[in-house]
């Protein structure tokens, strides 16, 4: 047994052949920590649900159509940069790089990476980490397409998977976070997450992060607010969830999707709108939650940055930037780091 997996009893292992396991943590643990997190973020005054609770199945099955949508630029615009990098990322790496992914889904993108990684080595590894149960299914889609892949998922939290990647062995890690993901930390968390990555990286590692940049406000917020209600199918899903997994009784009809950019803090700020005077019960939070008519439940930042500020950001954190690429119109911006 390797040294993670003794560090981490808390993970189950699921062995599916040769090319693939992962690791999740138990279900008890899973149902136990979305009850009290749910618990702990709507018995307040300024209510919230994180957005890692979105990807449920439908969830993540909502976000891949919203990666399609017109209107949402940030997928097209990220593959269109990614596409760039077959010919520029080789003279930064060697053949000796494992490719680690924080919220792969369904690793789409991870594909224009893959091509790359699976020429230049003989066996190529891959180790996804994400929350949902997508990364079961998608690393199964990946096995059909690349012969010479081996796959380690995590499914769990970015910080699970990196606790769970930290001191792994001695094999130098690419590691990937890309779709702006970043940008729902607050600028404090956002700090403490990157420092959290520094200090999982060793010194050869290479951290490639997608960060979406600040622009029109009306292209920002009907990237957020699609015409054919994808995104409020998608915010309202975690009602849905909650009312599955923890007995509760949101009446979907009594809320709205909301979104909004906040020039001033640079981000678009989700939330769900209760359209009534309102009282919920949430069974398995031993919760009942009562809501006026027009009150808030924040559901997701998406910060959007500025190529000094992403600068910034990287040097203030103990990495020094390899590389920036960005697209034709500035929209958005991959950036290549290692450990200063
Ligand atoms: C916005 S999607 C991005 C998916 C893909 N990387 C892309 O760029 O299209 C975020 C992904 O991260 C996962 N995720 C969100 N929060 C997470 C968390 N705290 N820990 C682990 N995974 C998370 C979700 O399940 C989802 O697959």
């Amino acid at each position: 047994m390797n040294k993670a997996i003794q560090k981490h009893p808390d993970y189950k292992k699921y062995v599916i052949d040769s090319k693939l396991q992962y690791f999740k943590p138990h279900a008890s643990k899973i149902e136990k920590t979305f009850a009290e997190e749910i618990s702990s973020s709507l018995n307040r005054e300024s209510k919230f649900i994180v957005p890692k609770f979105f990807y449920d199945k439908k969830g993540s099955d909502l976000f891949e159509k919203i990666c399609t949508l017109p209107e949402y630029y940030p997928t097209r615009t990220e593959i269109a940069i990614l596409k760039k990098l077959k010919t520029e990322l080789p003279s930064f790496i060697d053949d000796s790089f494992r490719l680690v992914e924080l919220g792969s889904g369904a690793s789409v993108k991870t594909r224009l990476l893959l091509d790359i990684f699976t020429q230049m080595q003989q066996t190529t590894e891959y180790f996804p980490i994400d929350i949902s149960e997508i990364l079961a299914e998608s690393s199964e889609q990946l096995l059909q397409d690349y012969d010479n892949l081996r796959i380690t998922g995590i499914i769990d939290t970015y910080e699970g998977g990196l606790e769970f990647l930290k001191n792994y062995d001695d094999k130098n890690n690419l590691i990937l976070f890309l779709g702006s993901s970043f940008g729902n930390f607050s600028p404090t968390d956002g700090k403490i997450f990157l420092e959290k990555i520094n200090s999982t990286m060793k010194s050869g590692d290479l951290f490639l992060i997608g960060l979406d940049l600040v622009k029109d406000s009306q292209i920002l917020e009907s990237a957020y607010n699609d015409k054919q209600g994808i995104t409020a199918e998608f915010n309202l899903n975690v009602l849905s969830r909650i009312n599955d997994e923890l007995d509760a009784d949101f009446n979907l009809d009594n809320f709205s999707h909301y979104s909004i950019y906040n020039k001033e803090d640079q981000r678009i700020e989700m939330y769900l709108k209760s359209l009534v005077n309102q009282s919920v019960v949430i069974s398995k939070s031993g919760l009942l939650l009562n809501l006026e008519k027009n009150e808030l439940i924040h559901t997701e930042h998406s910060h959007k940055f500025t190529l000094d500020q992403i600068k910034t950001l990287f040097t203030s954190t103990g990495f020094k930037i390899n590389h920036t690429w960005l697209d034709e119109k500035t929209n958005f911006s991959l950036t290549l780091v290692s450990k200063n």
